[in-house]
């Protein structure tokens, strides 16, 4: 079996002690540093904004994997690029112009990807797929960490290789929410590509480890 990426949710990490946890996340198998940005209005909560970002880029030597839950995004492409960030994901439900997003975000040097939420079906990115280099599946409702995984996810992540494989398109596809090593090794087997863990990784007792065995 193929090994998927990981990526860490700093969204679980001790805010406290972020600079720790962020090497922690250097110094383990981890791929990338997932960054969850909440703004209050597209989901009812409010992670961590630009001088926190700023402040993780500094000690963090793995791509950022910025996962942006707001609302108009556009606004805040180019703050993100200066802030580093390697993918620039975007949510579907929060972009009208969703095509023009996705050229702006490579347009700013970075790869471009979109989330979607658990309602939100599949088969309406047929028409952007070839532009989007990774979709995220959320297998929560987005807003916190620590919820119950989604079993619909499955279903979804079938689907989305079908397309992506139909289109000829070279997608990566990244799970988010409730991924457990219970849950791991389906999804990968499903054709998840990325595996983004929150408190899995930070409420275990030895994180190294636990990224080394979501990696498997
Ligand atoms: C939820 C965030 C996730 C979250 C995942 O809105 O997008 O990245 O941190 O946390 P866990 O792994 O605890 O479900
Ligand atoms: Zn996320």
């Amino acid at each position: 079996m193929k090994h998927p990426l990981i990526a860490p949710s700093l969204l679980a990490a001790d805010f406290g002690n972020l600079q720790r946890d962020v090497e922690m996340v250097n110094a383990s198998e981890a791929d990338w540093h997932h960054i969850d940005v909440m703004d209050g209005v597209f989901v009812p909560n409010i992670s961590y904004g630009m001088p926190v970002v700023k402040a993780i880029q500094k000690y963090a030597t793995k791509p950022l994997d910025v996962h942006l839950m707001i609302v108009d995004p556009d606004r805040y492409i180019e703050t993100f690029a200066k802030l580093g960030a390697a993918t620039l994901t975007v949510h579907y439900e929060a972009c009208t112009h969703l095509h023009r997003t996705i050229q702006a975000i490579k347009a700013h040097g970075m790869k471009a990807g979109v989330a979607l939420n658990p309602h939100t079906n599949v088969n309406l990115l047929e028409d952007t797929i070839q532009d989007i280099d990774m979709v995220l599946i959320m297998s929560v409702n987005p807003g916190f960490g620590g919820q119950t995984f989604i079993e619909n996810t499955f279903n979804k992540i079938k689907a989305l290789k079908e397309l992506i494989l139909r289109n000829k398109a070279k997608t990566l596809i990244e799970i988010d929410g409730g991924v457990t090593n219970k849950n791991a090794k389906d999804l990968v087997e499903a054709g998840a590509d990325v595996l983004v863990a929150g408190s899995f990784v930070f409420k275990s007792q030895d994180p190294v480890r636990t990224i080394s065995e979501l990696k498997g």
